[in-house]
C-alpha cells in the first residue's frame, strides 16, 4: 500500500518513476571517463534507439563523453498540454548520462520547432505568453538542476538574412523572449552554462555576423548568457574549415562567451559522392574537432546522432560517425585524434 502511495504522490507533482534504457554491465564498463578527451565530446541521443539498438547504446557509451537529448525536451514532447508537463523521455536520458558518467546538454527551451498546437494556434498576448515562457524554462531547468551543465536555452532565433526569424515568441513578445529566456534559466540554474544555439552559422554570411551581434547586445545588457552553439549541420562538399571556426570562437572569447559544436553532422550525397567521400568526411569532423581543441573556449563538440541508421537526414546521407550497426567510422578516429589528450 505504501508504494502505490508514494508512486501517487510522485507523478502528482509531475515526477514519473523513472522508466529505464538498461544498460548491460558489459556496455556499461565500456563509457570513457568524462575526461578522455581534451573537450566533451557528445551525441544527441533518441529515447527509442537508445532503448532498442545494442548497437547504438554501445557507440554510444563506448564513443561519447556528453549527452544531448534529441527530442525528449522538446515543447510537443515535455509541455504537450498547457501547464502539464511530461518529463519521462527526458528523465530517461538524463537517468542514461547519469548511469554511463556523461555530461548533458539540455536542448533546446524555447524553439520554434516541434511547438504543440496549444502553443501555435494560441491567441497571445504578451504578458500570457511571458509567463508561460518563464514557467516552462522554470519548470524544465529546474527539474534538472545540477544534472544539466549546458543548456541551448534560445534554438534558432534568426532568420538566414540575420534578421529575426517570425516564431510564436518574436511575433508576441519581439526581441525580448530571448532575454526573458535566458533570466529565467539564470533563476532556475545559476550554476548552468546558457548558451544561444544558431543553425546555418558555420560559414561567413549576413547570419554568422547576426549571431554575434545578438550575443554581444545580449552580454552588454548583462543578460546570463554563456556561450554560443554552432550546429555545423553540413555536408561533405561544403564543410566549415578551422580557421573560420577559429575565428568566430576567437571573436566570441573577447567577449567573454563560450562556443561548442553542438548538433555536427556531415551528409555524403547518395548519389554522385566525391572519391574518398569517408576520407573527406573525416576530414571535416576533424576540422571542427581541432578548432574546438585548439580553442579554450571552447566547451565541447557533440555530433547530431550516434549510428547513421537514426540520423534525421536520412541514413542514405551516412552523415554520422557511426555506421547503422554501429561500428566506428573515419570519422569518428578523425575526432578522437583531434581531442585525444596528449600524455
Ligand atoms: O514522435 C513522432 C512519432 O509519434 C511519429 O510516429 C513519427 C512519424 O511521423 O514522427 C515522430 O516525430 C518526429 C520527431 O523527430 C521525433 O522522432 C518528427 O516527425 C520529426 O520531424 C522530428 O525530426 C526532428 C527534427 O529536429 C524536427 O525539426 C529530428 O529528429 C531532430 O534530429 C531535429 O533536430 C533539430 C534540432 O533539435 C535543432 N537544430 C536542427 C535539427 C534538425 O532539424
Amino acid at each position: 500500500m505504501k508504494r502505490a502511495v508514494v508512486l501517487a504522490a510522485l507523478l502528482a507533482v509531475g515526477c514519473s518513476e523513472n522508466s529505464e534504457i538498461d544498460v548491460p554491465r558489459d556496455i556499461a564498463r565500456k563509457a570513457p571517463a568524462t575526461d578522455s578527451y581534451l573537450r566533451p565530446l557528445g551525441a544527441a541521443v533518441a529515447t527509442g534507439a537508445a532503448g532498442d539498438d545494442d548497437g547504438y547504446l554501445r557507440a554510444f557509451v563506448a564513443g561519447f563523453t556528453s549527452l544531448t537529448p534529441e527530442n525528449a525536451m522538446k515543447w510537443e514532447v515535455i509541455h504537450p498540454e498547457l501547464g502539464e508537463f511530461d518529463f519521462e523521455q527526458a528523465d530517461e536520458l538524463v537517468a542514461l548520462a547519469r548511469r554511463t558518467g556523461k555530461r548533458v546538454r539540455g536542448h533546446p527551451l524555447v524553439w520554434d520547432g516541434q511547438l504543440p498546437d496549444w502553443v501555435t494556434e494560441g491567441d497571445w498576448g504578451p504578458r500570457e505568453l511571458a509567463a508561460v515562457l518563464r514557467r516552462h524554462v522554470r519548470a524544465v531547468v529546474g527539474r534538472y538542476r545540477g544534472r544539466v551543465e549546458e543548456w541551448d536555452v534560445v534554438n534558432e532565433p534568426l532568420a538566414a538574412d540575420g534578421g529575426w526569424k517570425q516564431s510564436v515568441f518574436f511575433n508576441v513578445l519581439g526581441p525580448k523572449y530571448v532575454e526573458i529566456a535566458f533570466r529565467a534559466a539564470h533563476d532556475a540554474d545559476p550554476d548552468a552554462h546558457l548558451f544561444l544555439n544558431e543553425i546555418g552559422t558555420e560559414h561567413p554570411g549576413p547570419k554568422s555576423e547576426a549571431v554575434l551581434r545578438l550575443a554581444g547586445e545580449l552580454v552588454r545588457r548583462g543578460v546570463p548568457i554563456h556561450g554560443v552553439g554552432y550546429e555545423t549541420h553540413t555536408t561533405v562538399l561544403d564543410f566549415p574549415r578551422k580557421r573560420y571556426l577559429a575565428t568566430q570562437f576567437a571573436t566570441l572569447a573577447s567577449a567573454g562567451l563560450g562556443a561548442a559544436v553542438t548538433e555536427m553532422d556531415v551528409t555524403i550525397p547518395p548519389e554522385g559522392a566525391p572519391p574518398q567521400a569517408l576520407a573527406l568526411q573525416a576530414r571535416a569532423y576533424g576540422e571542427a574537432a581541432r578548432a574546438c581543441a585548439e580553442a579554450a573556449n571552447c566547451t565541447g563538440l557533440t555530433v547530431w546522432g550516434v549510428t547513421d541508421e537514426y540520423s534525421w537526414r536520412g541514413a542514405d546521407q551516412r552523415p554520422l560517425a557511426f555506421d547503422p550497426d554501429g561500428r566506428p567510422k573515419p570519422a569518428f578516429a578523425a575526432i578522437v585524434q583531434a581531442l585525444a589528450r596528449r600524455r
